[in-house]
């Protein structure tokens, strides 16, 4: 290795931004992904959590040591590889390395292989070892692309005059519903529940700075085993004072649109190795304000025709909330996010703002995902007179001792106001084409999984 000391100098490089160095000798630092060898070649593939990158390594162009270190490396071993950038149009990067050195951190032992290979794998395998699951390049794709969903959802509420306010974690009541609280013991002050919503909270956050968000965990105890419900996922609210109905689909249009556009500019490559191909993309460009808008009457009136005409199995009933087959129906009429808004306000919370047209209705909004991917935005506006909010709260049977705090919102220079809570897991699922939410968390907490 007599080029060793000199290439051991060569400067660092990722290699997503690796063909900033065309032509010069890098070193990548990651992980042997993959290996082939064909006489006196050998081909890895190297990652490093940016991207993968394949090493050509001729046998008489390297010393023996670094030849016979390769050819007997075991997958996943960690690695530092130095060579020289080329460009080539048939890698999926675009480069290859011309590899020139090789120095081995941690050897992965032959007698305990890394447990994933490339061969297919059933998913509760794969779950079970989430932790080694995610270093794979489709895996790695998707937590890259969420990172992204998470970081423009908050930049268009920063750029937008929003005040981020974090709400508690640990609250004295339910916000949604009372059957899906994970409940725990507060010292001497009895119970406490893990949050379904900031909702609440950042309502008063709203009176007082006017437009606000937040974004955090929030945690729903659903005995619910569907490929969109996780027990603990992230959910990004904003809450806007004298904000109506009106006003928050538009917030609500501009805003996904925002989010998916800044998947577009930045991913296509990710969303090629997710999904296999670039249709995902060409439908993701349509993503767009402004998106149509539907009343529950009016979805209704789709389904009863799609049932005439045989296109949906079951009869939707009217005053009952859409099913999952019911939503896949109504979204697959159009190539944008849905907004069904005005549900009989007796299937949504106890909060909504009844519809002065017609009081059996609820000034609410559910955005549904295109291709089926149902709900991923739900909203309303919140009442706002004092003695139908209390009315509501006994209605429900909510302990009202609990929602003192909250009546003051309605007593103090109360306003119509309205807000909305974007579950991250759902939108990283759709606009990642995933069959289930469980592979859009790092680690995915569901009713029977809470390992690794
Ligand atoms: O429709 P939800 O229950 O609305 C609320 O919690 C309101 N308090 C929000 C607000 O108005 N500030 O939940 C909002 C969104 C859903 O549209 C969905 O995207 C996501 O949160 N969500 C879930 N995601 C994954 N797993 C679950 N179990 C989810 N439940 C809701
Ligand atoms: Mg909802």
């Amino acid at each position: 290795m007599s080029t060793a000391s000199e290439a051991s100098l060569a400067p660092l490089s990722s290699i997503a931004t690796i063909g900033q160095h065309e032509g010069e000798t890098v070193r990548v630092r990651g992980w042997l992904y993959n290996l082939r060898a064909s006489g006196k070649l050998l081909f890895p593939i190297v990652r490093d959590g940016s991207g993968t990158i394949q090493g050509i390594v001729p046998k008489a162009a390297v010393s023996e040591e670094v030849f016979e270190t390769l050819k007997n490396l075991t997958l996943e071993s960690s690695l530092t590889i130095t060579g020289t950038v080329r460009a080539d149009s048939r890698a999926p990067s675009g480069f290859e390395l011309d590899v020139a050195d090789v120095s081995v951190t941690q050897r992965v032992p032959d007698d305990q292989p890394f447990p994933i290979t490339l061969k297919e794998h059933g998913t509760d395998f794969l779950m079970e070892r989430r932790h080694l699951w995610m270093r794979t390049p489709r895996q790695s794709a998707i937590l890259r692309v969420r990172a992204t969903i998470m970081r423009a959802a908050q930049e268009y509420f920063d750029t937008n005059d929003f005040v981020r306010t974090d709400p508690p974690i640990l609250t004295p009541a339910a916000c949604e519903g009372t059957s899906e609280l994970f409940e725990m013991k507060y010292f001497d002050e009895g119970n406490a529940y893990l949050t379904q919503s900031g909702q609440l909270y950042i309502e008063a956050t709203a009176l007082a700075l006017g437009k606000v968000y937040s974004f955090g965990p929030t945690f729903r105890a659903e005995k619910s085993k569907t490929r969109r419900h996780l027990t603990e996922f992230w959910m990004i609210e904003p809450e806007v004072a004298y904000a109506d109905l009106g006003d928050l689909m538009v917030l609500a249009e501009e805003f996904l649109s925002h989010i998916v556009q800044t998947v577009l500019a930045k991913h296509r490559a990710d969303l090629k190795t997710i999904t296999g191909g670039d249709e995902k993309a060409a439908k993701l460009e349509k993503i767009q304000a402004p998106f149509p808008r539907v009343s529950y009457d009016e979805a209704h009136a789709m389904l009863e025709e799609a049932f005439s005409k045989g296109l949906v199995e079951n009869r939707h009933t009217y005053g009952d909330d859409f099913g999952s087959p019911d939503e896949t129906y109504i979204s697959n009429q159009f190539d944008r996010p849905v907004m069904v808004h005005r549900y009989p306000a007796a299937v949504k919370a106890f909060y909504m703002q009844p519809d002065p047209a017609d009081a059996s209705k609820a000034l609410c909004v559910d955005v549904l995902a295109p291709e089926g991917y149902g709900e991923i935005i739900g909203g309303s506006q919140r009442v706002d007179s004092y003695d139908l909010l209390k009315q509501r709260i006994l209605d429900h049977g909510l302990p009202l001792e609990s929602f003192e705090w909250y009546l003051d919102l309605r007593r103090y220079g109360s306003v119509p106001h309205s807000g909305f809570g974007m579950g991250i897991e759902r939108v990283v699922a759709w606009v990642c084409g995933l069959e289930h939410v469980r592979e859009t968390i790092p680690f995915a907490r569901t009713l029977n999984r809470i390992y690794p």
